[in-house]
């Protein structure tokens, strides 16, 4: 049976669009009303939620409002693209073992919120791409598939950027396909 996926993301979202044009995705999430990802999903016609922690008094009963999504859906994997909050308690108890993320740097190298900038900054002489499972902690999670990318020395850090986000497209799609969900 064909695996029902999510994704969550914050911001851009080009991950996303990279899914979405190669898969059948039942629903993009964002914390961000105003995140350009939510337009993509529109322009791709994937139905988009979007809501913030803000507007709920705990985190917990965000992440309820997010299993209530979820559930209604029957979704079989959550696939985390450059969502940029910590998975929480409430979202793990319903979730853990079906959620995957994105993570541009070669874990456990470089975990964290910025991945490429710290991978940078350290100036060493290659970086990654790796996709992993969530658990509680920061990028700890069992990983599933991960590649290298070099930096060249004639880099810059847009340059070495955009190599990352090559790999982080081709990644992606290929861990999807392994995971048995269905092309469109
Ligand atoms: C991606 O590079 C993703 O790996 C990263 O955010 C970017 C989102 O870009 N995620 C993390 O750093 C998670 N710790 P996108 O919105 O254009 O797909």
């Amino acid at each position: 049976m064909t695996k029902k996926i999510a994704v969550f993301a914050s911001g851009s979202g080009s991950n996303f669009q990279v899914i979405a044009e190669s898969f059948e995705v039942e629903f993009l999430f964002s914390d961000h009303r105003d995140a350009y990802v939510v337009e993509r999903a529109q322009n791709l016609n994937v139905p988009a939620y979007a809501f913030e922690l803000k507007e709920f008094d705990n985190k917990a009963d965000y992440e309820e409002a997010i299993v209530d999504l979820l559930e209604e859906h029957q979704i079989d994997l959550v696939c985390l693209a450059g969502y940029m909050k910590i998975v929480g308690p409430t979202l793990l108890a319903a979730y853990e073992g079906r959620i995957i993320n994105i993570h541009p740097a070669y874990l456990p190298e470089f975990p964290g919120a910025h991945g490429i900038q710290d991978t940078w900054e350290a100036g060493v002489s290659q970086s990654g791409v790796t996709i992993h499972w969530v658990d509680s902690g920061v990028d700890t999670g069992q990983i599933i598939k991960q590649v290298r990318v070099p930096r060249l020395p004639d880099d810059c850090l847009e340059s070495f950027e955009a190599r990352i986000h090559e790999a982080e497209y081709a990644l992606y799609p290929q861990v999807l396909k392994e995971l048995g969900v269905g092309r469109k």
